[in-house]
This record gives C-alpha cells, structure tokens and sequence, in this order.
C-alpha cells in the first residue's frame, strides 16, 4: 500500500500522474489529505479503480464510532482502522456499523485496529498511562482484544508480528509500516525492515510512503517495491 501522505489533492493528482493509467494501486488515505479534503477524495479515488485503505483511526464512544464507521462504509472503502484502545465494545459496534453501511453485495471492508502507536515507548506507557505491562504484553492483548471485537487484525511493527500470530491466528491481518527498501534512507522511522524480510517475518500487508512519494522516479520505487515483496530466496 502507498500512504499518500499529500497536503491536499493536486499532489495526489501530480504523484499519480506518474503510473501507468490503468495500475491500479491499494492506496493508504490518512487524516492529513482525508482532512483536507473531505470523502470526495475517497471517491475521486475509487473512481479511478484504487483500492483505499482509510487510515482515520477512530476512537470514541461505542455509538458515536458505531454511526461514523457507517458513512464511511458508504464511501466503499476497501480497509479502514480504529484504535484497539477504545475497548472491546467499541470495536465490536465499529464492525457492526460497518456491515450496516455497506451495501448489498459488496465485500465488507477488512476492519483492523492500531494497538500502541509507535511514538509511545515503553517509558512514556508506563508514565502516561499508568501501565504496568511491558509494551509487548500491551500490544498483544490489544491485538487479542481486536480479535476477540471480531477484527480482521492491526496495524503492528514487521518485530511484532510473530508474537501477535502466535497470540491470535495465522490468518489474523498484520499491516506493517516501517518498511524501506534496500539503500533508502529511513527518515524518522525507528526499527525498519525491508518489503522482503516483511514477508518472510509473515506481515499480510506493508504500507510504505517517502520511499515512493518522494522518489524522483515513483513508478519504478513502486515496482522495486513489489519486486522485493515477491522475491523469494
Ligand atoms: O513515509 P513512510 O514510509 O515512513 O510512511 C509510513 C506511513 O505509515 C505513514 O503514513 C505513517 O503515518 C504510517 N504509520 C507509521 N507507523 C505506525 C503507524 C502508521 O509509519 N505505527
């Protein structure tokens, strides 16, 4: 997946002006450019034949998530997230509000859960949020809990996604950002691996921006991407 981390949808229309016309990508929409410019952007997507995963991370109330979860459905988005830290009953209404907004015949979106977010530590959890658990204990009983929601799977490190399929399923989903090529720079990404090692470490899916964003040449950063995901030693 590309996360098209653009402040609003002329960089979108310049960035994907740079594939082929008829590639059809799985792009990550996030709040910066869902912000900005509203569920058109969803659509103007769709209408070209992406899939869309709409990274908005809810988290509220169960009813209050329950009703937004509902339009977004009706955008007919292909994957959307919520925040496992919301509980149980929160997850478990987000994923009733989706079958509700999606329409007859069509798949219902894979629903996933992010369990700590990345720039909490294990010190500033202990700290802040008065948890006593180490930071792995903490993401695996999110990830048991979203499963347990009837989630489809989390957003994790490519390091945690052992622990998390040893604790839930094999086929609980596992989206890892945090991904960089051979011999590209890793920015303020802490811990990388690169789209190979994802596989074989068993991420279903990798989400990976700057590398490809930011690449003189995006298309052919996308197609190296793809290839080290499909290589196999
Ligand atoms: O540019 P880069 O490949 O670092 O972008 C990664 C994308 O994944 C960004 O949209 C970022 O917000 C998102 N992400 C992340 N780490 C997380 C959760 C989401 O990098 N733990």
């Amino acid at each position: 997946m590309i996360a098209l981390d653009f402040p609003s949808k002329n960089e979108v229309v310049n960035f994907l002006a740079k594939f082929p016309a008829d590639k059809h990508l799985f792009v990550k929409i996030g709040m910066e450019i869902f912000y900005q410019e509203g569920p058109e952007i969803v659509k103007y997507m769709k209408n070209l034949g992406h899939a869309i995963f709409l990274d908005l991370k809810l988290h509220d109330i169960p009813h209050t998530v329950k009703s937004a979860i509902r339009c977004l459905a009706r955008l007919g988005v292909d994957m959307i997230n919520v925040h496992a830290a919301g509980g149980i009953e929160m997850m478990t209404k987000a994923r009733l509000g989706l079958i509700e907004g999606t329409s007859a015949g069509r798949e219902i979106p894979k629903l996933i859960a992010v369990t700590q977010l990345t720039s909490i530590n294990e010190k500033r959890m202990k700290k802040e949020q008065l948890v006593s658990a180490s930071l792995e204990e903490s993401v695996v009983n999110y990830a048991q809990n979203t499963q347990k929601a009837g989630l489809d799977g989390v957003v994790c490190s490519a390091f945690e996604v052992k622990k998390i399929k040893a604790s839930t399923s094999s086929d609980f989903i596992c989206l890892t950002p945090g991904i960089r090529p051979e011999g590209f720079a890793i920015e303020d990404q802490k811990r990388v691996v690169t789209p190979n090692k994802a596989r074989e470490i068993g991420s279903d899916y990798i989400v990976i921006g700057r590398p490809i964003t930011q690449a003189k040449n995006p298309y052919k950063a996308y197609q190296k991407v793809k290839e080290e995901w499909n290589y196999r030693s």
